[in-house]
């Protein structure tokens, strides 16, 4: 199949109609859509993929009248979400509308819902009548794409279209938000920072399969990650106790003898997030044969950080 790279807003709504897939871009990273209503659809997506059918995907509306059309018994709570932070960098988690394929929601009776923040993609969900079903647009597992090349590289003999809006400007998934339940409850770090929901909603609990601490590393699921081996600690430790075929990771500061990606020179959590997939691709593509990371500071950004390269050094 001949991939297109466009900036055709009429070519993605024209597929999304015909029940294809489409490539798209958001703030956080390039999603692989299709007509959330339609089932036949959905499947291509997992199949594209390789994604398991037990992992759900989100749902992409473009307004926030458009989440009656597939959430039921929507709480204040979410509201408060909607209002203040979309579009923005935020999933939240509510009970299914009957309308939504269960192929979808793998089953569940509760659905992901994210106005993302992008306007090519923002402009698409307006003009078409139906949301968009959309994981990550990377193999199941493999780090996510941040540009169009990235998803071109990957998935580009297998989807006819990418809408190509440049690199993503969060760089890292949207966090997602429990609201479905009596207790708000973060199940995934991600884009909007822990601290940020709480201004709005107070206290809310942390159960992302991986929290950022690092008491439990066998838990975490290896996810987002390079194909080569990836230690995370302290640089100068690892490099101590391994060979010297690798190369670095780091936050701010910088590795003369070694090839070396930094995340933000200035130490800017946001910068290093934007960042943070695209170097690790780099990385993964040069002829070392480690990659060796450190953490960044956690709190704000720095644990959705943390947490990715958690899953990326994870066995
Ligand atoms: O930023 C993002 O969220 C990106 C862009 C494309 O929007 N999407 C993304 O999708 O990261 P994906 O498929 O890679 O991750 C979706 C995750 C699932 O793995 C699952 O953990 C969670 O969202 N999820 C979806 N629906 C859920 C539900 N009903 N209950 C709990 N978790 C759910
Ligand atoms: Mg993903």
């Amino acid at each position: 199949m001949d991939t297109r790279i466009a900036t055709d807003l009429a070519q993605a709504q024209l597929l999304l109609n015909a029940g294809k897939l489409v490539a798209i871009p958001t703030e956080t990273v390039y999603g692989l859509a299709a007509n959330a209503f339609n089932a036949d659809a959905v499947i291509h997506i997992f199949e594209t993929k390789n994604r398991p059918h037990f992992d759900p995907l989100i749902v992409h509306v473009g307004s926030i009248a458009q989440v009656k059309e597939v959430a039921t018994h929507i709480p204040e709570n979410a509201y408060q979400l909607m209002q203040t932070l979309w579009p923005g960098p935020l999933t939240i988690v509510l009970q299914k509308h009957e309308r939504v394929p269960h192929i979808v929601t793998s089953g569940l009776e509760t659905v992901g819902v994210r106005m993302p923040n992008h306007p090519m993609t923002l402009d698409l969900l307006r003009s078409i009548d139906f949301p968009l079903a959309a994981p990550s647009a990377n193999p199941f597992g493999y780090i996510s794409p941040t540009s169009a090349m990235h998803v071109a590289e990957q998935l580009g003999e297998r989807i006819p279209f990418i809408l190509d809006g440049g690199e993503c400007m969060v760089g890292v998934e949207s966090t997602i938000i429990d609201c479905s339940g009596d207790t708000p409850t973060i199940l995934r770090l991600g884009g909007t920072a822990v601290e940020t929901i709480e201004e709005i909603i107070g206290k809310v609990v942390v159960n992302a399969i991986s929290t950022s601490s690092p008491q439990a590393p066998g838990m975490l699921h290896t996810h987002y990650a390079p194909r080569k081996p990836m230690l995370v600690g302290n640089i100068h430790e690892l490099l101590h106790e391994g060979g010297h075929d690798v190369s670095i990771l780091s936050f701010r500061d910088s590795f003369h003898n070694f090839r070396n990606i930094r995340l933000s020179e200035t130490g800017d959590l946001h910068e290093a997030a934007r960042n943070l997939f695209a170097a690790m691709r780099k990385l993964d593509a040069d002829h070392h044969s480690t990659i060796l990371a450190e953490f960044v500071p956690d709190y704000g950004l720095g644990r959705a950080i943390n947490d990715r390269l958690k899953r990326a050094a994870a066995k």
